[in-house]
C-alpha cells in the first residue's frame, strides 16, 4: 500500500455492506482508501442487526467481561465464555469478519498454551482472526502462532490487559519516547506475522507514524480519523453506558429507549394488559373443556365419576374419567 493510498478517504462503497467481507476485502478496502466499520459485538442477535447495517467487522472484545458479565476489568474474562460467545457472534453474522479478543494469560505464559488457544478460537469459535494486546516483545509468540495457520491483529498503543500494573486505563504515546516505542511496536509485530494492527488510545500524531511505518490495515480506537477501519464498544456508540470514554460519541440512546421500553412492560404487566395474541383452543375444544371440569362444589359434571390420579401421575388432581370419552364439539 502506498502512502497516497494512504491518505485517500471517501464513502465505504454501499455494496461492502451487503457482499460477504473477509480479511482480503479488509486489505482491498484499506489499500483503496476505503474505510471499514468494526464494533464490538457479543450476541448473535446484536451481530445479525449490526451485519444488516453494514458493519464490516464484529470484535468479541474481551470489554464483554464489563458489557456482559458485569466486571469492572477486562482481565476477568474467562476464556471459555469468550469462545462461546465468539461462536455465537460468527453464527449470527456468518458473512462478516469475526475477530476474537485473546483474554488476560490466555496467551502471556507460554507459546504452546498461546497457540492451541488461538486454534481454539478459530475451530470452536470460527472466529476469522483473533486480537493480541502486545508490544515487540511478543513477537516471537506471534510468529509462531502466524506460522500454525492463525491471522492474527496485534492490539498497540493503549493496552487494557496491563491496567492493573499501570494503575488504570490510560492514554498512551503521549511522550516521544514513549510514541517511538509504540511505532516499534507495530513494525515488529508486523514483520513478526501480524495482518491487522489496532491501536487504541495515541494522539493522532502517533497513528500517523505507525500509518507511514506499516502495510497492514490499522483500525483505531481513540486513534484519530486517518486509520483504515475504526472501532467502538457497541453500547458505547449506542447510548448504553453511562461513562463512555471521551472518543465515542454516541448516535442513539438506547439506554433510555430500553429504560422506557421497561417501564411500559412494567405498566402493561400492572394493568393485566401484556398484549399480543392468546393462543387459541382447537374447534370445541374450550367447550369440552368446560364439560370436563369439577363443579364448583367439588362433585365433577353431571353423570362422570370422578377419581384421584395418585402422586406422580397428576399430583393428586381430581380428573373426570368421562374426559376421555366425550364426544368433541359437545
Ligand atoms: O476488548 C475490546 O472491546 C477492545 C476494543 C476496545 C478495541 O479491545
Amino acid at each position: 500500500m502506498s502512502q497516497s493510498d494512504r491518505s485517500q478517504s471517501g464513502p465505504v462503497s454501499p455494496g461492502a455492506a451487503t457482499n460477504p467481507v473477509t480479511l482480503r476485502t479488509l486489505q482491498e478496502m484499506a489499500a483503496a482508501g476505503m474505510p471499514f466499520a468494526c464494533l464490538t459485538c457479543y450476541d448473535a442477535t446484536m451481530a445479525r442487526w449490526l451485519s444488516r447495517g453494514g458493519v464490516h467487522v464484529l470484535l468479541v472484545g474481551d470489554t464483554a467481561a464489563e458489557m456482559v458479565l458485569g466486571f469492572s476489568r477486562t482481565i476477568d474474562m474467562p476464556l471459555e465464555v469468550l469462545i462461546a460467545l465468539t461462536a455465537g457472534v460468527k453464527r449470527g453474522a456468518p458473512d462478516r469478519v469475526v475477530m476474537a479478543d485473546m483474554p488476560f494469560m490466555s496467551y502471556q505464559a507460554d507459546e504452546g498454551t498461546a497457540i492451541r488457544n488461538a486454534g481454539r478460537f478459530l475451530t470452536e469459535g470460527m472466529a476469522d482472526i483473533v486480537k493480541v494486546e502486545a508490544d515487540a516483545s511478543f513477537a516471537p509468540v506471534i510468529g509462531r502462532m502466524s506460522r500454525a495457520g492463525v491471522p492474527i491483529c496485534g492490539h498497540i498503543g493503549s493496552r487494557p490487559q496491563l491496567a492493573t500494573l499501570e494503575g488504570g486505563y490510560k492514554a498512551a504515546g503521549r511522550t516521544a519516547t514513549e510514541a517511538n516505542q509504540i511505532v516499534a511496536d507495530a513494525m515488529a509485530l508486523e514483520d513478526a506475522g501480524c495482518r491487522q494492527l489496532l491501536i487504541e488510545a495515541v494522539p493522532p500524531e502517533v497513528t500517523e507514524l505507525v500509518l507511514n511505518r506499516t502495510r497492514v490495515p490499522v483500525i483505531g480506537i481513540g486513534a484519530g480519523p486517518r486509520c483504515h477501519g475504526q472501532v467502538l464498544v457497541v453500547q458505547d456508540l449506542l447510548g448504553m453506558t453511562e461513562h463512555p470514554p471521551r472518543f465515542a460519541d454516541p448516535v442513539a440512546q438506547l439506554g433510555d429507549e430500553i429504560t422506557g421500553a421497561a417501564a411500559e412492560w412494567v405498566r402493561r404487566v400492572g394493568e393485566r394488559a401484556t398484549g399480543g395474541q392468546a393462543y387459541k383452543m382447537r374447534p370445541g375444544e374450550a367447550a369440552q373443556l368446560e364439560g370436563t371440569q369439577p363443579l364448583a362444589d367439588g362433585k365433577g359434571p353431571a353423570g362422570a365419576s370422578v377419581h384421584t390420579y395418585p402422586s406422580g401421575n397428576g399430583g393428586g388432581v381430581r380428573r373426570p374419567q368421562a374426559e376421555r370419552t366425550r364426544t368433541p364439539g359437545v
